[in-house]
């Protein structure tokens, strides 16, 4: 059969299905902007809840802001939530892999018949949404893997099976969390160089084999192994290592075509993009305004993602941390970011010689427009959770990191920061107010190892902008990706 062409009178239609979780749901949305700015007619499948959360961040008009570009929902099976609720990633995988398939063939099926909707090219799923790969099999429609995180958490994730086979997991003990265990380092695992057990994706760090989220990355990481085609959010030169073991690995063609953002800039730099929806938190833009009277490169931006949490003691560590060093900061606290819902002022408020050190130096909101902010001239440096989007948004915005990891591949893109790449330094897992001081300082300027960071993260910066240019790999990545979704049969 020959490749249909894009200019047939009948649209080739893509259904999006996202993890329903902010660092999923912002590359998907990228995806879903670049397919259509391809010529796709777009399904983009919300679960109920964060549709809701969605309209009440942008408004009614937004998601309705495009011809050819349309939200359907699907429930995910969650009791309803309050809508700043945070996102545990426990119950939301639990629920997805249990509850969503029958309602996504729902859906689907009623797409198919649809007189306003062509028929449909493909799905496309997020390589933690396998639900929908199964919901398209039902069907007979094909589906494309889309792994919104790092090539190196993938490559980590892959190496669980072996790692639970030769016992090297689950842990024996919880102590083997403290007592140095975790430093082990790990030999002869291919794809994986210089690494020490802390550094793999965090779900099978845990004594019970069969963890919740153990279990569901497994099962993932094998549906993974059934993919015909797999697209990642990285670029070549980035992750040419572990693009090579996973290509050796996988069955699937692989394209890579990150940094998504900066590839969508290039293929549609028009502003009708920007109303699709994509925050779960209401951006506090007036933080742009305050970084408009700060000295170039002179504040530190600090910003755990959406996921993470931490006791009150850490915040009050990272505080001082902060406040001692005399320097600006921007520093986003959401709401649900203290365990036990302890919120920033009661942890701090009581505390006057806090407030005094920061005094017109220290601005603190609950979420942030992070893309605007990390590109803003007065920002220097990033305090981060090393969330892929995260370090992605930090590399092309030419900022480098202190890289505090939570959880999943976060400890992965890590090691890959401070040891592969040269762009970052680690927090120690047990924060302390005199770390914080000393690493800040050296981030942002140091003679040393900071100076050496500021400048390699120029360089990455401009490497991602040569992939996405229209002669580099992510450009004809995607060009070739498209083909193949073209062409790609169940
Ligand atoms: C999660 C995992 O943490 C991460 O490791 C995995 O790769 C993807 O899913 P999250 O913790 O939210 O994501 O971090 P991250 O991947 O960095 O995504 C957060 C996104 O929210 C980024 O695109 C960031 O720009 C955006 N954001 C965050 C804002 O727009 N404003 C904010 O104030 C905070």
């Amino acid at each position: 059969m020959g490749s249909r062409s894009i200019s047939d009178e009948t649209k080739p239609h893509a259904v999006l299905v996202p993890y329903p979780a902010q660092g999923h749901i912002n590359p998907m949305t990228h995806l879903a902007k670049l397919l259509h700015s391809k010529g796709f007619h777009i399904t983009y499948v919300n679960t109920e809840f964060n549709h809701k959360r969605l309209l009440r961040s942008r408004g009614t008009h937004a998601l309705h802001a495009l011809p050819h570009f349309r939200f359907e929902t699907i429930p995910d099976g969650l009791p309803p939530s309050d809508l700043d609720a945070g996102q545990d990633p426990t119950s939301i995988s639990y629920s997805t892999s249990n509850n969503c398939v029958a309602p996504l063939v729902e859906l689907m099926s009623k797409l198919k018949q649809s007189a306003s909707a062509p028929p449909i090219t493909c799905v496309v799923h997020d390589g933690i949404a396998s639900f929908a790969a199964k919901a398209a099999n039902i069907l007979g429609i094909p589906s494309v893997l889309f792994w919104t995180a790092s090539s190196c958490g993938l490559v980590g994730y892959c190496q669980y099976p072996y790692l639970l086979h030769n016992a090297t997991f689950p842990l024996k003990d919880e102590s083997d969390v403290t007592n140095g265990y975790l430093e082990t380092k790990l030999e002869c695992i291919p794809g994986i160089h210089n690494f020490r057990l802390r550094d793999l994706p965090s779900f099978i760090r845990t004594t019970d084999p069969q963890h919740i989220m153990l279990n569901f990355v497994v099962g993932e990481i094998e549906a993974a192994h059934r993919a015909s085609i797999i697209v990642i959010n990285t670029f070549h030169d980035f992750e040419k290592s572990s693009l090579d073991y996973l290509s050796s690995l996988l069955p699937a063609h692989i394209y890579t075509i990150g940094p998504l953002h900066l590839l969508l800039r290039q293929i549609n730099n028009t502003t009708t993009l920007s109303s699709i929806a994509s925050n779960l938190w209401k951006e506090d833009s007036s933080v742009l305004h305050w970084l408009n009277s700060q000295s170039p490169a002179s504040v530190l931006y600090v910003n755990y993602g959406s996921v993470t949490t931490m006791s009150s003691a850490q915040l009050a560590e990272f505080a001082w941390g902060l406040a001692t060093t005399k320097r600006p900061f921007l520093w986003v606290i959401r709401p649900d970011l203290v365990e036990g819902g302890a919120s920033m002022s009661t942890v701090l408020s009581s505390d006057s010689e806090f407030k005094k050190q920061i005094e017109g130096r220290g601005m603190i909101t609950t979420w942030c427009p992070q893309e605007e902010v990390l590109n803003h001239p007065a920002v220097g440096g990033f305090l981060t959770h090393c969330g892929w989007n995260s370090t992605l948004e930090s590399v092309c915005a030419g900022k480098p990191m202190l890289c505090w990891p939570f959880f999943a591949e976060q400890p992965t893109n890590c090691r890959y920061a401070c040891v592969e790449w040269g762009i970052g330094m680690e927090v120690a897992p047990v924060v302390e107010r005199e770390e914080v001081r000393r690493l800040v300082l050296e981030l942002m300027e140091g003679e040393n190892r900071g100076k050496e960071m500021r400048e390699k993260v120029l360089e990455w910066k401009n490497k991602a902008e040569e992939a996405t240019n229209p002669t580099g790999s992510s450009y004809q990545n995607m060009e070739r990706m498209i083909e193949a979704m073209l062409n790609i049969k169940p």
